[in-house]
């Protein structure tokens, strides 16, 4: 093999040596990388979770995790403004009950929590997207998904509630219904209920795959839905599954969800990429509180670059195979998209 002479490596004379491709053209300047990047994040591929609670004038922040509020209802109109300013157009709504009870009641209350953030949010912002999650969690004394029987989720007397929730949210105004529960049967059973209702134009987007994931403690904080003992492993999936998933997104889209989501993110990018190979049906990742936590704790520790990780992360979700993303880190988001934009402008002279 040829070996150059210290002044020839010096002077740079690579080219004695065999052809090979120069991959580094094309990531040479910031402007060619934006001509070849394969994947890129706008405004528009956030959908924001909002946790609703009772009361007036209440911006209690969620302490693990920050940036992050419970609202009362009157304080929506707000939010809702610096979500449009910011070009996000879908929020995913959480309610916080005053009261709860062991059959959940609340969830289906006319004029319960998520009911009336409804109804608020369609007064102040018809356009906004109205996404309500459907579960017993937030609602059961308990804190479990649905019913107890005998200690354990009956699966099939919680149907019927979650039924009467969606029903309620749809009559609310809600243009899509999110059920979370894991139970078996309940995409079906809700869009009967709905269509029986009158609601057959308000869509269902399920949590077809949807793991038992230590990722979701920040959120049991801020929706107040630890269960009181026991876990959820009875009905969410198991973590080691990426077969099951596709069976299970299979069966919700066959009992008619019209969107499907995956949920965690992060430690299941493979499951989204398998999702995304396997289905035609819009596919959505939820970004959970854990995976948020934890950037913004080491962020916060100056452990890493809070804006790079949170960017590079959604990008990883987008680039599995994810159409949309839930997320905490939504307004951040847009807000550094946003800025990004600017540079550019600034930069090209515009
Ligand atoms: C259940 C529900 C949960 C989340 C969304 N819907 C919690 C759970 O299953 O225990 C978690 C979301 C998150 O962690 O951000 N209603």
């Amino acid at each position: 093999m040829f070996v150059p002479s210290e002044e020839e490596a010096a002077a740079g004379q690579g080219s004695t040596f065999p052809p090979f491709r120069r991959m580094r053209r094309l990531r040479r300047t910031d402007a060619v990388r934006r001509l070849v990047r394969e994947t890129t994040l706008a405004p528009e591929d956030f959908v924001y979770p909002l946790f609703v609670t009772h009361g007036a004038g209440v911006r209690r922040e969620i302490g693990s995790m920050p940036g992050q509020f419970q609202l009362s209802v009157d304080e929506l109109p707000r939010e809702l403004d610096d979500l449009a300013e910011l070009g996000i157009g879908a929020v995913l709504l959480f309610g916080i009950p005053a009261e709860k009870d062991p059959s959940g009641s609340g969830a289906y209350d006319p004029d319960g929590v998520v009911q009336e953030a409804v109804r608020a949010i369609k007064w102040h912002a018809p356009d906004v997207l109205v996404i309500t999650d459907v579960c017993a969690c937030e609602y059961t004394d308990h804190g479990h998904c649905g019913i107890l029987v005998g200690g354990e989720v009956d699966n099939d007397r919680t149907l019927g509630l979650l039924a009467r929730a969606a029903v309620s949210q749809a009559v609310a105004g809600a243009d899509i219904v999110a059920p979370s529960d894991m139970m078996d049967g309940r995409v079906a059973a809700i869009r009967a209920a709905l269509d029986r209702a009158g609601h057959s134009q308000v869509a269902i987007m399920s949590y077809a795959a949807k793991y038992a994931s230590g990722f979701y403690g920040p959120f049991r904080e801020a929706a107040a839905s630890m269960p009181a003992f026991g876990d959820r492993c009875s009905h969410q999936m198991d973590p080691a599954n990426a077969r099951e998933a596709m069976t299970e997104i299979a069966i919700d889209l066959e009992e008619g969800a019209d969107i499907v989501i995956v949920k965690p993110a992060l430690p299941y990018l493979d499951v989204i990429r398998r999702a995304r190979d396997t289905i035609d049906a819009p596919l959505i990742a939820y970004n959970v509180s854990g995976e948020y936590a934890m950037v913004k704790a080491a962020g916060s520790l100056g452990w890493i670059d809070e804006r790079r990780v949170t960017l590079e992360t959604l990008t990883s979700i987008k680039r599995a195979g994810a159409s949309r993303i839930i997320t905490y880190h939504a307004k951040d988001a847009a807000r550094w998209l946003q800025e990004e934009r600017s540079e550019v402008r600034r930069r090209v002279g515009i």
